[in-house]
C-alpha cells in the first residue's frame, strides 16, 4: 500500500480548555472527555480507518485526541467517559497479565496523564480500568473524576490509556491527547512564539494499515504457542502527525514553536530537516530549559517530548522535509526506507516578514540537582530474560517481574541516585511516574556478559561489583537534555546515573502525597509493549 506523500494539510486538534474565567480571573473546570469508537481519514486516498477516539463526544473526538490546555495553580477535573463497544478493534492477548473484565465485554481503559505530578487516585493507575458506562471495574479504581492540581511548572504534558495489557493497542487505536500546562506570568515575558498560529503539539507516531484502511497489526506472535498474538515491538510503516499521514504544513517566513511528542509505540525518531534548518530547543518533556540549545538533529525515544522552536526566515529553500533516520528497533535494528525515513513537508512562503516573536538568551531555570540531598543510592539492572523453553524475552528489573512487590519505597519529597544499568541489547526509555529526574552521566560497562552474572541480585549486591565494569567510556549528555525530565534513553551496555526528585514541584507551590497510597506508582520502560504488559515495576512513595 503505496499512499503518496504530503497531500494532506497538518490538522490542528481541537482544543479543550481545563479553566474557566469568571470576571476576569481564571476559575477551576470540570471537563467530560469520552472515548469512541468512530473512523478516521488518515489520508486522502486511504479508506477511513476504525479508531478509539478521545473527544467532548463522537462527533467532536479526534486522532490525537483535544489538546487540554489548562493553567498553573487552576485545578482541572476530568471525568473521563468510556464509550466503547463490547469487542476491541485490534487484536490483544491474555495470555500477558491484561486487565480482563469478568463477562468478557466491554473494552478496558483507564487515563494517565503523562508527566503530571497529582494524587495517586487520578493518576491512572492500570488496574484502575473502567469499561462502558463504568460497568466493571479493576481491582483499584477509586473514582470517576479525576483531579490534576496543576501545580507544577509549565511544560508539556500528554495523556493516554494506561489499561493492563491493553496499553499497547488502546494507544494504537488511537488513545493519546496532548496537554499544555501553561504559566503566563513566568512564559509571558520570554515572547516565545505564541497563539494557535505559531505555537502547536505535533504528536507523532507510526502506524501500518491495510487497503481497507484498518489498522494492520502482525496477529501472530513471535512464539505463537505461548503468546498467540503479543510482539515485543511494533513498528509501523506509515508516519502520521495530528492524525495524517505525511502531512504538509503552509508556514510564513517566521519563527513557530512546536512541541514534538512521540506517541510511538516503540519507535525511536531522529528527527532533522533536508534543508539544514535548526532545531532551538527551549523545554524538554517536564521543564524549560535554562538557556535555548540549537542542534541539527533530535532524538526522541516512545514519549519523549522536545519542545522547540523552528525559524524559517532562516529557510535558503521554499520547502523543507522534516525527516527521520532513526534505525528500528533503536539503536541496532534495521535503517529506515522511503516511508518510515519522513515525517512531513513544510511549504514556506516566499516574502520575508517582521517576526514579533523571539527566543531569549535566558528562558526558565530551575533549582540544579542537589547531590548533598540524595537519601539513597539505588542499583537497577534491566535485562532481558528469555526462557528455556524460548518464551519470548520479558523485560526483568533486578532479576524481578512487574507482579513482584515494590523494592523501591522512595519517600515523598526526597531525592535519590539511580544507577539503570541496561543489559538489554536495545535503548529502552525509562519513565518515572510523579517524579522529576536529571540525567547525571553515562558510563559503558566493560565485560558485560560476566556483569550479567549478578543481575539477579538485590541492590546492595549489584553495588558491591558494579565499580568493577562501570569503568568504559562516559557519555556526555546532550545539552538539550539536562533539564528535569520524566523519560529518558537508557543506552544499552551503560550505566546511567539520574537523580530523581520524587514529587519536585516549583517554588512556592506545596503538595503532600498520601503516604497510604496503594499500590503505589510505576517506574517502567516506554515501549508500549513492553511495561504494562510483562513489565514494569511498583514502586512505592512512602
Ligand atoms: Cu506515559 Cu506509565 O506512562
Amino acid at each position: 500500500l503505496q499512499l503518496e506523500m504530503f497531500v494532506d494539510e497538518l490538522p490542528d486538534m481541537p482544543k479543550i480548555q481545563g479553566f474557566d474565567v469568571v470576571n476576569g480571573s481564571p476559575k477551576s473546570k470540570s471537563l467530560t472527555i469520552g472515548m469512541f469508537r468512530k473512523k478516521w481519514k488518515f489520508h486522502r486516498d486511504l479508506p477511513p480507518t476504525p479508531v478509539f477516539a478521545y473527544g467532548a463526544s463522537r462527533l467532536t473526538a479526534t486522532v490525537p485526541g483535544p489538546t487540554i490546555e489548562a493553567l498553573h495553580g487552576i485545578d482541572t477535573y476530568v471525568e473521563w467517559q468510556n464509550h466503547l463497544p463490547s469487542k476491541h478493534i485490534l487484536p490483544w492477548d491474555p495470555t500477558i497479565p491484561t486487565a480482563v473484565p469478568a463477562t468478557k465485554k466491554g473494552v478496558p481503559t483507564v487515563v494517565h496523564l503523562h508527566g503530571g505530578i497529582h494524587e495517586p487516585a487520578s493518576d491512572g493507575n492500570s488496574n484502575s480500568w473502567f469499561t462502558a458506562g463504568f460497568k466493571e471495574k479493576g481491582p483499584t479504581w477509586a473514582n470517576a473524576t479525576y483531579h490534576y492540581n496543576n501545580n507544577q511548572q509549565p511544560g508539556n504534558l500528554w495523556y493516554h490509556d494506561h489499561a493492563m495489557g491493553l496499553t499497547r493497542v488502546n494507544l494504537l487505536a488511537g488513545l493519546i491527547g496532548a496537554y499544555v500546562l501553561r504559566h503566563p506570568d513566568v512564559e509571558g515575558p520570554l515572547k516565545l512564539p505564541h497563539g494557535d498560529e505559531f505555537d502547536r503539539p505535533l504528536l507523532v507516531f507510526d502506524r501500518s494499515f491495510r487497503t481497507n484502511g484498518s489498522i494492520y497489526m502482525n496477529s501472530t506472535g513471535n512464539n505463537p504457542s505461548i503468546h498467540p498474538q503479543w510482539q515485543p515491538e511494533y513498528f509501523g510503516d506509515t508516519i502520521i502527525v495530528n492524525g495524517k499521514a505525511w502531512p504538509k504544513m503552509m508556514v510564513r517566513r517566521r519563527k513557530y514553536r512546536f512541541r514534538i511528542i512521540n506517541a510511538s509505540n516503540a519507535r525511536f525518531f531522529r528527527f532533522f530537516f533536508t534543508n539544514g534548518l535548526e532545531f532551538i530547543h527551549v523545554a524538554a518533556d517536564s521543564t524549560y530549559l535554562g538557556e535555548p540549545v540549537v542542534t541539527n538533529e533530535t532524538l526522541l525515544a516512545p514519549s519523549e517530548i522536545a519542545d522547540v522552536v523552528v525559524d524559517f526566515s532562516k529557510s535558503e529553500t521554499d520547502d523543507a522535509i522534516l525527516a527521520n533516520d532513526a534505525p528500528y528497533p533503536y539503536p541496532s535494528g534495521d535503517p529506515v526506507n522511503e516511508s518510515n525515513g519522513k515525517v512531513m513537508k513544510f511549504i514556506i512562503k516566499k516574502n520575508q516578514e517582521v517576526d514579533t516573536w523571539r527566543v531569549p538568551n535566558k528562558l526558565i531555570k530551575y533549582p540544579s540537582p542537589d547531590l548533598s540531598s540524595v537519601r539513597e543510592t539505588r542499583y537497577i539492572a534491566m535485562y532481558e530474560y528469555t526462557s528455556d523453553t524460548d518464551e519470548p524475552t520479558h523485560l526483568y528489573i533486578n532479576g524481578k517481574p512487574y507482579e513482584a512487590p515494590a523494592t523501591e519505597t522512595p519517600k515523598a519529597g526526597t531525592s535519590e541516585i539511580w544507577n539503570v544499568i541496561n543489559l538489554t541489547e536495545d535503548n529502552h526509555p525509562l519513565h518515572i511516574h510523579l517524579g522529576l529526574f536529571t540525567v547525571l552521566d553515562q558510563t559503558e560497562l566493560v565485560n558485560k556478559e560476566e556483569f550479567k552474572g549478578c543481575m539477579f541480585k538485590e541492590n546492595d549486591a549489584i553495588k558491591c561489583h558494579i565499580s568493577k565494569y562501570a569503568r568504559g567510556k562516559k557519555v556526555e549528555v546532550p545539552a538539550h537534555e539536562k533539564g528535569w525530565k520524566n523519560v529518558y534513553k537508557m543506552t544499552p551496555g551503560f550505566v546511567t546515573k539520574i537523580l530523581v526528585r520524587f514529587s519536585y514541584i516549583h517554588s512556592n507551590s506545596s503538595y503532600s502525597f498520601d503516604p497510604t497510597a496503594n499500590p503505589g506508582y510505576v517506574y517502567h520502560c516506554h515501549f508500549n509493549e513492553k511495561p504494562l504488559v510483562v513489565r514494569s515495576w511498583i514502586m512505592k512513595i512512602m
